[in-house]
């Protein structure tokens, strides 16, 4: 059943500062699986991003080799290596990288404009996947007129909507409080479930690797062990992180994201800015009727 769409085979990325040289990454080897939900776990400057950003292409290996889908990208040429990012990599970043002057419609079209794909189509898939993670009521709104919890589900809603294989993920809750992180963790899972997606996901803190089904530990560039989560039929208990109320979908049962996903939304205004809240799900409501129509 599973077969590896990632190869990292003695992944070695070596900084030059001066005299003296950084071995962020030392000597890595490790496969994920297609549809596998993989963790780089590991403390402040043990090389989680730079083992991520190698694997996702962004920056050069000094050494050794990583295979995605079978293709070495260390020797692609930076047009296909663009072309390859575009069709089969999606991301989300902890600082949300939205574009500032686009609404959150318009930053979720982006990597199909950047596909090709037509604009009736591309606004019909970005307005879907909007819809998908609660956010039907703020297409228009740019990112400085969401909160952080809202910004990450139009980063997560950019990241899948061109459906890619792998999507990475550094940090993606990190500026999120403990509350909206269970929420965006819940939603990441959930999308790659519905579409057997793989996820690597950076992150520092030992909870949330474990929404992962393969831990990876990292300490000073190198793996220090391997650890495949053994994930309980029965969430919910603390492990994970995840909600009590079973936000997040049972396994295996993408079919459920709709309804776990749009059911969220309206409690982000039920513990902060109340008053707020009231007056924006008015706006919210008018705004998808137009959209409907
Ligand atoms: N461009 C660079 N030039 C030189 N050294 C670098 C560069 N990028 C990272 N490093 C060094 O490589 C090591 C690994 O950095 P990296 O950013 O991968 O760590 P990290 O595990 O992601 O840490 P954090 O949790 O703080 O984000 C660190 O010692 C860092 O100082
Ligand atoms: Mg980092």
């Amino acid at each position: 059943m599973s077969e590896p769409i990632i190869e990292v085979k003695n992944a070695k990325k070596i900084y030059k500062m001066g005299k003296e040289r950084i071995r962020a990454v030392d000597g890595v080897s490790f496969t994920v699986d297609k549809g596998e939900f993989c963790c780089l776990l590991g403390t402040s400057g043990s090389g989680k991003s730079t083992l991520l950003n190698l694997m996702a292409g962004i920056e050069k290996l000094s050494s050794g080799e990583i295979l995605i889908k079978g293709e070495s990208i260390g020797k692609m040429s930076e047009n296909k290596l663009s072309k390859f990012r575009q069709e089969n990599l999606g991301f989300v970043f902890q600082s949300y990288n939205l574009i500032g002057s686009m609404t959150a419609l318009e930053n979720v079209e982006l990597p199909l404009v950047f596909k090709r794909v037509r604009g009736g189509k591309r606004k019909k898939l970005a307005r879907k996947i909007l819809k998908q993670v609660g956010l039907g009521g703020r297409m228009q709104h740019k990112p400085k007129e969401m909160s952080g919890g809202q910004q990450q589900r139009v980063g997560i809603a950019r990241a899948f909507v061109s459906k890619p294989d792998i999507v990475f993920a550094d940090e993606p809750t990190g500026n999120l409080d403990s509350h909206t992180t269970i929420e965006v963790m819940d939603l990441i899972k959930a999308m790659a479930r519905k579409n057997n997606q793989t996820i690597v996901m950076v992150t520092h803190d030992r909870k949330l690797s474990e929404y992962a089904d393969k831990i990876i530990h990292i300490l000073d560039g190198k793996i220090e062990s391997v650890e495949i989560v053994e994930h309980d039929m029965v969430r919910g208990d603390g492990g994970c992180g995840s909600s009590p109320e079973g936000t997040s979908p049972p396994e295996g049962n993408g079919d459920d994201l709709s309804t776990a996903v749009e059911q969220s939304p309206p409690q982000d205004s039920s513990n902060t800015e109340e008053n707020k809240g009231i007056e924006e799900s008015n706006e919210v409501r008018e705004e998808e009727t137009n959209e409907s129509n």
